[in-house]
C-alpha cells in the first residue's frame, strides 16, 4: 500500500488523475472500476479536463461501477445508475453502452450479481479500481463484517451508512436499506485500486484501513493485502495516521 498525502482535494484528484493514466499506459481497452460518492469527484473533473485536452480518451474504455441501491427508482436522481452518468460517463466521454452499474431492478438479484461478475471477467478484469471509503471503513458498499471473499451480491446498508447518504434525498425514509455491491474479493481482484478520501470525517477510517490490523470489522482493511493500492488524502484525511 502506497499512501500518499497532499493539501487540498484538488489536488487528491490531480494526483489521482496521474496515477490512473499511469496505470492505463499501453492498455487498449481500459476497464475502470468506478465508484460514486463525493470522494473521487476532484478525481473525475481532472480526468474530464485531460480527456478534453485530448491527452487521455476513455472513449473505448469500459467501465464496471461498484454498487447500487436496491429497490431505488431507477429515474431517481440519486440512483447510482444516474449518478455515474452524471459524473463519470459524460464528463470523461465515455461510451454509455460500455459502462454498467448492478442491476438494482433486477427480479432475481443473486442471477444479476452473478452475472456481473461474470461481466468483470469476461472483460479481463479491472485494470484501475478506483475507491472511496465509508466513514465506516466500507468500500463500495461492503459493510463492517462482510467476508473478505465476497463477490457481488445484494448486502444491508448500516443506519450509519443510511444517515451519511440521507443528505442526497429528502430524509433518511427515502433512503434505500439494500444495495448490490461488488464484493471485497472482486475489488480484490483489480490489477490496481486507487482510493482517494478527504476530510477529517475519514481520518479515522483512514487510519484504521492503513495502521490498524487486517479484520473484516474494517472492510478496507483488506486492501493492504492488495498488490498495487495507492492511498491519496488530504491532510485532513491523514490526520490520524
Ligand atoms: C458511498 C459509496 C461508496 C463511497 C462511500 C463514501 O455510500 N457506496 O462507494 O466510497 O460511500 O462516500 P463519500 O465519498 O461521499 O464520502
Amino acid at each position: 500500500m502506497e499512501v500518499i498525502i497532499v493539501g487540498n482535494a484538488d489536488q487528491v484528484g490531480q494526483v489521482a488523475a496521474d496515477k490512473v493514466i499511469e496505470n492505463l499506459e499501453g492498455v487498449a481497452t481500459p476497464v475502470l472500476g468506478l465508484a460514486t460518492g463525493s470522494s473521487p469527484l476532484s478525481l473525475y473533473a481532472e480526468l474530464s479536463r485531460r480527456a478534453k485536452e485530448g491527452i487521455v480518451d476513455f472513449s473505448h474504455g469500459l467501465g464496471f461501477a461498484l454498487d447500487e441501491y436496491v429497490g431505488i427508482d431507477p429515474a431517481h436522481p440519486e440512483s447510482y445508475r444516474n449518478v455515474i452518468h452524471r459524473t463519470v460517463v459524460e464528463p470523461l466521454g465515455m461510451d454509455p453502452d460500455r459502462v454498467r452499474v448492478p442491476n438494482g431492478f433486477a427480479e432475481d438479484l443473486q442471477a444479476a450479481a452473478d452475472e456481473y461478475d461474470d461481466a468483470i471477467e469476461a472483460a479481463g478484469g479491472v485494470d484501475v479500481q478506483i475507491l472511496g471509503i465509508g466513514s465506516n471503513g466500507h468500500i463500495g458498499f461492503n459493510e463492517p463484517f462482510s467476508s473478505f471473499s465476497s463477490r457481488t451480491r445484494v448486502e444491508i446498508l448500516t443506519t450509519q451508512t443510511r444517515e451519511d447518504n440521507a443528505r442526497f434525498f429528502n430524509s433518511i425514509d427515502e433512503v434505500p436499506t439494500h444495495c448490490m455491491t461488488q464484493g471485497l474479493g472482486t475489488i480484490m481482484d483489480s490489477r490496481v485500486a486507487v482510493l482517494v478520501a478527504t476530510g477529517e470525517h475519514k481520518a479515522d477510517a483512514v487510519a484504521a484501513m492503513v495502521e490498524g490490523p487486517v479484520a473484516n470489522v474494517m472492510p478496507a482493511s483488506i486492501l493492504q493485502f492488495h498488490p498495487n493500492c495507492i492511498v491519496i488524502v488530504d491532510e485532513a484525511a491523514a490526520s490520524k495516521l
